[in-house]
């Protein structure tokens, strides 16, 4: 028997293997926490071979611009194998890139380059339908008894037409007969999308491997695209008409059936757990169009896990930026819906992507469009939030929209025209400088037109200009790393009853707090706070009125659309 000074030995040996007791530490933030994440539509941002066509080679190209711009991560729309009906969201194989955007150790040697530059690499996952080229629908579709015919929906008809009433997203019936086996399959997108049974678990895990396959060489994480589509009705119920008719031409409905359906929550904690198996803080973005903060708040999850939920790390708040118009009181309302509504933790929020006009358009008055987009950027950039970009956003690249129809390649343009003109607008070549193509592209003809406002508004231009929108975002993001309060602080909206003018002071203990106030309409106008909101004179850090160097806030002069960022002496 070993002698208890033996025993003794080894056990003080063994816990000075472990080292000093040490208080326990405050986990460190995960890096999406106040990031900047930049959204880029390859096809668009730069060409490198010359076929008019952006590809990941270009990408590579143009990260010290983004290094530089100070983003944190990219989020690359699908680079995947794909016959591009819907530009890469009809995917053909879940595990290769498609030969138009360039190979696999392109795709590497983006993700090793972009890494060099503390830039990280989101992609996006396509987990509500595949290409109808994808192997997996060839066979569903041989034959009813195919091994793989349930990873679709397929049903039978009803009294000579479609199952039920549901419309596509993209326009008119949400199925498509198959004349081979004599019945229809579900697409809640084009036809050529059709839907993936997700109450089929051999779905799950085909898909949650395709996501291992880019998780383990070191892709950050996932964009979720439709996310809140996956599941539909279990009996196929008949969608509520909601009165109107579509852009398509098609009778509005309410989409209860086939949107937000309690069954995705479980496979979104089941892939959760996937991306939190790898080391560095993966994210699931999830692409969620919802009512209101309540259902925002469930795509969190409940249990903790690094940053606060077992869900999505980051479903997209999309309600404060794609508000109609830029109104202080409805902008106070969502800002707080993100405050108290999803329990202290981050939110995602978007101004602009390659699905909705561009915000220069959108809450531009054709006349301050430049002072409305550095207020947008201010609100998007100087929030307690992560920020999510589009590329050209940050030089205000104009919504060009295709002028004739055959001019049109966005399936949602062709099927809508003229009433619905489809999303092209906003997804034409970066704008770079003034040269060939925008310095998009040395092709005789880009995959969409250069749109005329490129000799004016390129980054080169605007890279001059030390007031330019460009230098705008940069001085923001740059504030944002720099200042305590901008980073990390608490946000009190201030002023609230002013209708003019949004505001708000952010605040961390033991620093100084920051005041930021945006002008939100046409008019000059004196901003006045309570003693008790902020007082004394602020050191300003940033102004669309240039040349103050304080200011006292008790009354802080404003002209239209103008913004004021600055220190506060307590
Ligand atoms: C998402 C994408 C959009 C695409 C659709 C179908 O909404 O953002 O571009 O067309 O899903 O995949």
């Amino acid at each position: 028997m070993k002698s208890i000074t033996v025993m003794l030995a080894a056990m003080l040996a063994a816990m000075a293997a472990l080292g000093p007791a040490r208080a326990a530490e405050p986990a460190p933030k995960p890096w999406w926490k106040g990031a900047v994440i930049y959204e880029i539509y390859p096809r668009s941002f730069q060409d490198s071979d010359g076929d008019g066509l952006g590809d990941l080679n270009g990408i590579t190209r143009r990260l010290d611009y983004l290094a530089d711009l100070g983003v944190d991560a990219i989020w690359l729309t699908p680079i995947y194998p794909s016959p591009q009906v819907d530009f890469g969201y009809d995917v053909s194989d879940y595990r290769a890139i498609d030969p138009r955007f360039g190979t696999m150790a392109d795709f590497d040697r983006l993700v090793a380059s972009a890494a060099k530059r503390h830039i990280r690499v989101v992609i996006d996952l396509v987990l509500n339908h595949t290409s109808d080229q994808h192997q997996w629908f060839k066979q569903s579709r041989r034959s009813r008894d195919d091994p793989k015919r349930d990873w679709y929906i397929w049903r039978d008809g009803r009294a000579g037409g479609p199952p039920n009433n549901w419309i596509s997203i993209f326009g008119h019936s949400a199925w498509k007969y198959d004349a081979l086996t004599k019945q229809y399959y579900l697409h809640q997108f084009m036809p050529e999308q059709p839907d993936l049974n997700w109450r089929n678990p051999a779905v799950e895990t085909a898909m949650f491997d395709a996501a291992r396959f880019w998780l383990d060489p070191g892709v950050t994480g996932f964009r979720l695209d439709a996310v809140t589509s996956i599941y539909e009705d279990p009996a196929f119920r008949d969608a509520k008409p909601t009165g109107g008719i579509s852009n398509f031409g098609d009778p509005n409905q309410d989409r209860a059936m086939t949107d937000n359906l309690p069954e995705v929550h479980d496979v979104i904690k089941r892939l959760r757990k996937v991306a939190d198996g790898y080391a560095g803080d993966r994210v699931l973005i999830g692409e969620t169009y919802l009512p209101n903060v309540a259902e925002l708040d469930k795509w969190y999850g409940t249990a903790g896990s690094n940053g606060g939920g077992d869900e999505l790390t980051l479903p997209m708040d999309l309600q404060l930026g794609f508000a109609d118009r830029l109104d202080a009181a409805t902008l106070r309302v969502r800002i707080m819906d993100a405050e108290t509504g999803i329990h202290r933790r981050e939110p995602l929020y978007v101004f602009d992507n390659h699905d909705q006009r561009r915000s220069w358009d959108r809450l531009g008055d054709g006349a301050h469009n430049d002072a409305i987009a550095k207020v947008v950027a201010t609100v998007l950039l100087a929030s307690r939030d992560t920020a999510m970009m589009y590329y050209g956003e940050e030089i205000g690249m104009p919504t060009t929209d295709p002028a004739r129809k055959e001019d049109v390649r966005d399936p949602n343009g062709m099927t809508g025209w003229p009433k619905e003109k489809g999303r092209d607008g906003s997804r034409t070549p970066m704008q770079w400088d003034a040269g060939l193509n925008a310095g998009f592209s040395l092709a005789a003809k880009t995959w969409l037109p250069v749109p005329a406002s490129y000799a004016a508004r390129n980054v080169a231009v605007e890279a001059r200009d030390p007031a330019s929108l460009l230098n705008w975002h940069k001085r923001l993001i740059a504030l944002r790393r720099a200042y305590p309060a901008l980073r990390d602080g608490d946000t009190r909206l201030v002023a609230t009853g002013d209708t003019n003018v949004l505001a708000w002071v952010r605040r961390v203990a033991g620093r100084p707090a920051v005041l930021v106030a945006c002008n939100v309409s046409a008019e000059a106008h004196t901003l006045r706070l309570a003693p008790d909101e902020a007082a004394g004179r602020a050191r300003v850090l940033l102004a669309s009125a240039e040349g103050t160097p304080g200011v006292d806030v008790a009354a802080l002069a404003l002209e239209p659309y103008g913004v004021f960022i600055g220190e506060l002496a307590r």
